[in-house]
């Protein structure tokens, strides 16, 4: 079975500045062995995406140094507004953080957020992280200023219903969810520890079973939140929130669609068509997947490209597998293998 070369809108690959969590060679060999041809990179690195300076110069090591297309998400921080317009001129979208997660980047207090929002124009997305009563913040913005704005990693029942209610009242927001909060719980969070330490955390059965309610309706895209760290790091006594996933989503959703519970074709939608329609991303000529959406093996069934080296969904059974990725007319995946690493 083919797909497109699929997107993966939410991305850390750590450059500048936590290249030995991840770089660009290691992070985009992980997202071809996974599938992906295409990824949107978050700007939480050291510094911060947040001038056009900064942002320029990563974005063209971006392009010098993967092998798959990388587009950077501009950086939201009170102190650089000004340089938002500049951004918006470059950037596909803006990342803007409301609650405490990974890396210096946040915005406090709605006064801040609305003069961000305001800021940037109004047929560019604005990506948020934002959990509980930051999402009603996030939707008050999209109707007062009528910007795009398109909610992160969206993980609980009643951020869920909100994003519905809003999208019901015709307001331009979108939402993504990730495969941890679609295929673990907060019992697997005691399982695995630190290893199962992400923002926003996992959640209770019941909210994971809202997600799936969502998933062919309110839900306009999957993207991973590969977010690597170091082994030794998630072992410390004061570890940092991530887990990886560029490699483990598409297996896991091959397997959902094996089982019956959502189609190939809604697979597609929401790992290509509404992550290229709400990013405005171009179209990659001669490039696609194939998959053997029969295939049944244990994860991870070859060594992971992430640098991290580790995943939450290690000893899994998983029914469907990436047989070959065509780039831009090339094999650069077959057999396991990234043929361009
Ligand atoms: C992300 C990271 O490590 O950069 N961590 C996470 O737990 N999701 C930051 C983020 O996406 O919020
Ligand atoms: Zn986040
Ligand atoms: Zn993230
Ligand atoms: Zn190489």
């Amino acid at each position: 079975m083919r797909f497109p070369g699929l997107i993966d809108a939410h991305v850390h690959l750590r450059v500048p500045g936590g290249e030995h969590k991840e770089d660009l060679h290691t992070g985009s060999a992980a997202a071809l062995a996974g599938g992906f041809t295409t990824l949107l990179a978050m700007p939480n690195t050291q510094p911060p995406l947040v001038t056009l300076e900064n942002w320029r110069i990563a974005q063209t090591q971006a392009q010098n140094q993967s092998l798959c297309d990388v587009f950077l998400f501009a950086g939201a921080s009170i102190e650089h507004i000004a340089e938002l317009p500049a951004l918006a001129q470059h950037a596909h979208g803006l990342k803007v953080y409301l609650n405490d997660t990974y890396g210096p980047l946040r915005v406090e207090g709605t006064a801040d957020l609305a003069r961000i929002v305001q800021a940037w124009p109004a047929h560019k997305p604005i990506a948020l992280h934002a959990e509980g009563d930051s999402v009603a913040v996030g939707i008050a913005m999209a109707a007062l200023y009528q910007r795009r704005i398109h909610f992160c990693h969206i993980s609980r029942k009643a951020e869920i219903e909100l994003i519905a209610d809003a999208k019901a009242r015709g307001l331009p927001v979108t939402c993504e969810v990730t495969p941890h909060h679609l295929f673990l719980t907060q019992e697997d969070a005691k399982r695995l520890g630190a290893l199962g330490d992400m923002r926003p955390r996992l959640a209770p059965q019941e909210d994971v079973d809202a997600l799936w309610q969502h998933i062919n309706s309110t839900i306009d895209c999957i993207a991973s939140d590969h977010a690597p760290h170091t082994l030794s790091e998630k072992g410390s006594t004061n570890p940092p929130p991530g887990v990886p996933g560029l490699e483990s989503t598409l297996p896991l959703l091959l397997t959902a669609a094996s089982e019956g519970r959502i189609t190939y074709q809604r697979i597609s939608e929401l790992l290509y068509t509404a992550p290229r329609r709400i990013y405005n991303l171009p179209e990659q000529p001669d490039t696609w997947i194939e998959v053997d959406e029969q295939a049944a093996y244990t994860f991870p069934d070859h060594p992971l490209y992430t640098k991290c080296g580790w995943s939450p969904f290690t000893g899994r059974q998983m029914t469907g597998r990436l047989t070959r990725v065509i780039y831009k007319g090339s094999v650069v995946y077959q057999d396991g293998k990234v043929l361009s690493y």
